[in-house]
């Protein structure tokens, strides 16, 4: 058991980074909340690691999905100590014009909208019990852009900006900060990397430095633009 225990709020824990965080902060003995859109993972999760811990079927665009999610779990477990907003897609390889409105809307709507979903649901109870820290995942590709992944880098640029204001915003006691995960080799790198992404380390490797990395942020930090120090992390 930790010295202290923290509650520890995931968006996107049903695979890549999510679930490795889940995985290792459980094994460290804090208490996980994790939402995801997949149901079998998510009952595989339950079965896998049960109450304290709590995982649920939840779309982090919808806000009225986070809305009941919120109430129930800050009904069971207070509010968040370390509030993950890691849920998050990526749009097919494409040049911007050839990417459909549709697909162009869902990375907006999980990426930007669900992460203020999330925020607007959550960090509340947190400013009421004046401490928490939000991290809200972002990217390399929030500080820099390449070819075929204009939506999603819009999407990581807007993460930085609207984390910088929420710091702006918190009161003493809390802190926002946006996180470059590093290059970890996920669903997502699949996507957009191909075959070169066997050459990052996987999630499981990743977060045994990443999860100490994000219990160390404290409200000192609030505002700072942060990166796991793991291989492959840039600026
Ligand atoms: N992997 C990298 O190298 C890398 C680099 C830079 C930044 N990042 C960032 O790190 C975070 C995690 O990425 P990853 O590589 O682990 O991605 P991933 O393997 O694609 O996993 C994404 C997770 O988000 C969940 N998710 C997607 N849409 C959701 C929604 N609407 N509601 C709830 N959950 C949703 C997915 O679960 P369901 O499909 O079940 O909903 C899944 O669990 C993302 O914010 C990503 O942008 C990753």
């Amino acid at each position: 058991m930790p010295a202290s225990k923290k509650i520890v709020l995931i968006t996107g824990v049903s695979r890549g980074l999510g679930r490795a965080m889940a995985e290792e902060f459980i094994r460290l003995g804090h208490v996980v909340l994790g939402c995801g859109r997949s149901e079998k993972e998510i009952a595989q999760l339950r079965k896998q690691f049960p109450a304290p811990n709590d995982f649920a079927v939840v779309d982090v665009a919808d806000d009225s999905q986070v809305a009941a999610w919120a109430k129930r779990v800050l009904k069971s477990h207070g509010a968040p100590d370390l509030l993950l907003n890691n849920a998050a897609l990526i749009n097919r390889n494409a040049p911007l014009w050839k990417v459909p409105a549709p697909e162009f809307s869902d990375v907006i709507d999980v990426n930007i909208k669900g992460v203020a979903n999330v925020i607007r649901h959550f960090v509340p109870a947190m400013i009421q019990r004046s401490r928490g820290v939000i991290v809200n995942f972002s990217s390399g590709w929030g500080r820099s852009t390449d070819a075929e992944v204009a939506p999603y880098c819009a999407t990581k640029w807007a993460i930085e900006g609207l984390t910088q204001a929420l710091a702006q915003e918190l009161p003493p006691g809390l802190a926002a900060v946006p996180l470059n995960p590093g290059i970890i080799n996920t669903a997502m790198l699949q996507s957009c990397f191909a075959g070169g992404a066997s050459n990052y380390p996987a999630a499981d490797e990743w977060a045994k430095i990443a999860v100490p990395f994000l219990l160390k942020i404290n409200h000192s930090n609030n505002g700072e633009q942060l990166t796991v120090p793991i291989r492959g992390s840039f600026d």
